[in-house]
């Protein structure tokens, strides 16, 4: 029963896409096991950009099928968009997408709210990417939310959906000015529904036949490990929980059924949105970084922000996740520096016992490589200085590096 895993092991935005991508070649099934719209996974085809939000990156392999699990909340309109965009592509859709009855959907409210919130919290505002994902996941979690399988019941559906306009009206979060065009949205929201029901089924009865059935299944997870709503920089997180341990959870299945799991780090660290970033660089390194490795938001399109690789957060991920092995991405991001950091200990402690915004990093130098990274074949091709930056972030981290992702393109990628 071969279940691998793929997290995200710093602040998202890690390369995750690809790596299923490539580990994907080899799977039946591809599932997400948590989020929604808020993940944003590019993979590059020759020169073909595709971005997937809510689809796993399995799609694009023609042999694969998808799962979108109930741990996921489903944004319907943009999932439609996004089946849509694959179907003019060429790419099959019916019958190889799966999402989970029990998901639950992200309305127009949700995403008033999200917006609304953020609005409220002004400088202490989280940066979300207003994709209604933290609402969605509050009505989850107090019982008032719909889920997809709520849908077959319309007109009941219909009533709650009333009701909520209209208390969101009374509170004055929706303006009267604004009702024609969140009506718009809502008949538009409905028509989507509808035409993603024919995709919603029992996808834990699913997912058990291919465990039965001994066939390959990659969970994809969204976000990453610093984001968690448990062990990430809480409250500047996502809603859900992206560690491995609720891959079980998001899609049903038992804890020993996860075979594998590997962690996805980018060369350096890169975080969008609010919140602590201990090794950030506010100085032309950090511009170097964000301008070679073109660090913008998927999603939000919003500049990420830069810095160095912190093993003391890397090896609090390998151990929250139960890392069997790691990837590193956007090596090549890093050819043109002279010197290379790498955090290995704050000197006021470690987190989550102290505020991670008053952490002291101490860093050790290492060379760096100015040369282009060619086509490595193995691992002793890759220039001597470049071998050394990254065996010592599998000493720091605690896990050995499984592949090495060294360019866009699909085949730049390296299998240890
Ligand atoms: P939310 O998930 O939209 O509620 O946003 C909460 C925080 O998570 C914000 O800082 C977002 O920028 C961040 N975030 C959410 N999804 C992603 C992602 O896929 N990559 C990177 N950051 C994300």
């Amino acid at each position: 029963m071969p279940l691998r895993a793929v997290i995200g092991a710093q602040w998202g935005d890690e390369g995750k896409g690809k790596v299923v991508d490539y580990l994907c070649q080899s799977a039946d099934l591809v599932a997400r096991f948590q989020g929604g719209a808020n993940a944003g996974h590019t993979i590059f085809i020759g020169d073909e950009e595709t971005i997937l939000h809510q689809i796993p990156a399995g799609i694009l392999r023609p042999e694969t099928h998808c799962l979108l699990g109930n741990g996921m909340v489903i944004d319907p309109l943009g999932l439609v968009q996004e089946l849509r965009m694959l179907t003019a592509r060429g790419i099959e859709v019916q019958g190889r997408v799966h999402i989970s009855l029990l998901a639950h959907i992200v309305t127009p409210f949700h995403k008033l709210l999200d917006a609304y919130r953020e609005g409220a919290l002004g400088k202490r505002a989280i940066g979300t990417t207003k994709r209604g994902i933290g609402p969605c996941y509050t009505d989850k979690v107090s019982r008032e939310g719909l889920r997809l399988c709520d849908f077959y019941d319309r007109t009941s559906v219909e009533a709650r959906l009333r009701d909520k306009r209209q208390s969101l009206i009374n509170q004055g979060i929706i303006k009267i000015a604004e009702l024609p065009q969140v009506d718009a949205e809502l008949q538009a929201f409905q028509e989507a529904v509808d035409f993603i029901l024919p995709f919603a089924e029992n996808t834990i009865e699913l997912i058990h036949d291919y465990l039965q059935a001994d066939k390959k299944i990659l969970a994809e997870g969204a976000q990453g490990t610093l984001l968690d709503v448990d062990f990430g920089t809480y409250p500047y997180v996502t809603s859900s929980n992206t560690v491995a341990g609720n891959i079980c959870t998001g899609l049903g299945i038992g804890p020993k059924a996860v075979t594998e799991v590997i962690g996805v780090f980018k060369a350096y660290s890169t975080r969008v949105g609010s919140g602590p970033f201990p090794t950030e660089l506010n100085d032309e390194i950090g511009d170097y970084l964000q301008e070679t490795g073109i660090e913008f938001g998927a999603t939000t399109r919003r500049r990420r922000r830069c810095g160095w690789f912190d093993a003391v957060l890397g090896r609090y991920a390998r151990q929250l996740n139960g890392f069997t092995s790691i990837a590193i991405t956007k090596l090549d991001v890093l050819n043109g520096l002279e010197h290379l950091k790498i955090c290995v200990r704050y000197r006021n402690g470690n987190f989550p016992s102290i505020d991670l915004s008053q952490a002291e990093p101490e860093y050790i130098t290492l060379p760096g490589w100015q040369q282009d990274l060619g086509q490595p074949r193995r691992f002793s091709d890759l220039p001597p200085h470049t071998q050394r930056y990254l065996r010592t972030v599998e000493e720091l981290v605690g896990a050995p590096i499984s592949l090495i992702s060294y360019g866009r393109e699909r085949n730049q990628i390296l299998e240890l």
